[in-house]
């Protein structure tokens, strides 16, 4: 009988702990816990309820009536805690993460074109404006499209101009330059009249060094139809070279040998670096190199299904990476494939 009544005293004991123990829960995780420990199966005061059965009848509904009200007070009891934890963990959520409207926002990091793609397409944008249409051709080129059908046989003494890399299938090569392209376009369109931009990466087996790739992007002009001179070639290049580097540049053709052009002619404009006077740039010449040309050799144009005798046309091959190594005064050819972000973001 006196346990029966000291059950009355133990649930007291029973809701005085628990209350201790609330106060000193601050967070989420410590709530659960406190809910298992002091409501959950095994809580004291549910133990009483099950236990009720072994108490005498007399004070049974006493010690019922104890058992229900300690529940709803620790219920209660751990309602206001939760709303308490909440609250402060809000308040000190405003408190770290208080934000400053008047901050300027962070800038956002911009991809951007590589300088050659730069190069490349404001070249083409150049051209498709001087009615120049973009045509593509295949990197993967035959020995014959790249150097037999544009004049230049096994063993001519001109295929030292381009080294190259060859493929295991004997007779397939690398191209070394977009000319094949010219065969290409020919082909293709004969008899009318061509007026086509081939751009695209070339590649060379050479040894690399400041201005010397083995890749890098070439852009061929090519020009086809009745009655077309050296100097529709001239006004073409010059009308270029005045879009891409300005209204006052003098441009001049200075006479070279390529098998595929006869006459042949190297392009070369008057250092903007230095004015002509001669710099690092322009090796102390005054004239830079961007681009190879001519008129296209009778064999060629035979071999694109034309007739020499009727028809004529001109060519022309521009390294985009060229011009922009002029352009943007780059000293080093080799930067363009480094993929050094360094050099990538000045661009
Ligand atoms: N294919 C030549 C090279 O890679 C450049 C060139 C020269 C292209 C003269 C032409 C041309 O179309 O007429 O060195």
């Amino acid at each position: 009988m006196a346990e029966d009544v000291n059950i009355l005293e133990v649930l007291d004991e029973v809701q005085q702990n628990g209350l201790a123990a609330l106060a000193t829960v601050s967070d989420e995780a410590g709530l659960q816990a406190w809910r298992t420990a002091h409501l959950g199966r095994s809580a004291p005061v549910m133990l009483a309820f099950t236990r009720l059965g072994q108490i005498s009848k007399e004070l049974r509904p006493a010690v019922g009536q104890k058992a229900n009200q300690v529940k709803l007070t620790l219920e209660a009891a751990l309602e206001e805690r939760a709303e308490m934890v909440k609250t402060a963990s809000l308040r000190q959520k405003l408190d770290t993460e208080r934000l400053d409207v008047t901050l300027p926002g962070r800038r956002t990091a911009l991809g951007r074109l590589h300088p050659a793609a730069q190069a490349l397409s404001e070249i083409i944008h150049i051209f498709e404006e001087m009615g120049f249409q973009e045509y593509r051709s295949p990197e993967v080129e035959t020995d014959e499209l790249n150097f037999e059908l544009l004049n230049i046989p096994a063993h001519h003494p001109a295929r030292d101009m381009w080294d190259t890399f060859h493929t295991t299938q004997p007779g397939t090569i690398l191209r070394t330059h977009t000319s094949p392209g010219q065969i290409h376009a020919m082909r293709e369109l004969c008899p009318k009249p061509i007026r086509v931009i081939l751009p695209g990466m070339v590649y060379r087996y050479e040894q690399t060094n400041a201005s010397h790739e083995i890749q890098f992007n070439q852009v061929e002009l090519l020009a086809v139809g009745k009655n077309i001179t050296m100097g529709d070639l001239k006004g073409t290049i010059q009308g270029f070279a005045r879009r891409m580097f300005g209204e006052t540049v003098r441009v001049r053709m200075r006479p070279s040998y390529f098998p595929f052009t006869e006459p042949s002619a190297d392009v070369v404009m008057e250092c903007f670096v230095c004015g002509s006077k001669g710099c690092q740039v322009c090796k102390y010449s005054g004239w830079l190199e961007i681009a190879g040309c001519g008129m296209l050799h009778p064999v060629v144009l035979q071999n694109g299904g034309y007739d020499p005798a009727v028809y004529s046309g001109f060519a022309a091959g521009l390294g985009p990476e060229r011009i922009a190594l002029l352009k943007y005064q780059i000293d080093d050819i080799r930067y363009f494939w480094q993929n050094d972000i360094r050099f990538l973001e000045q661009f």
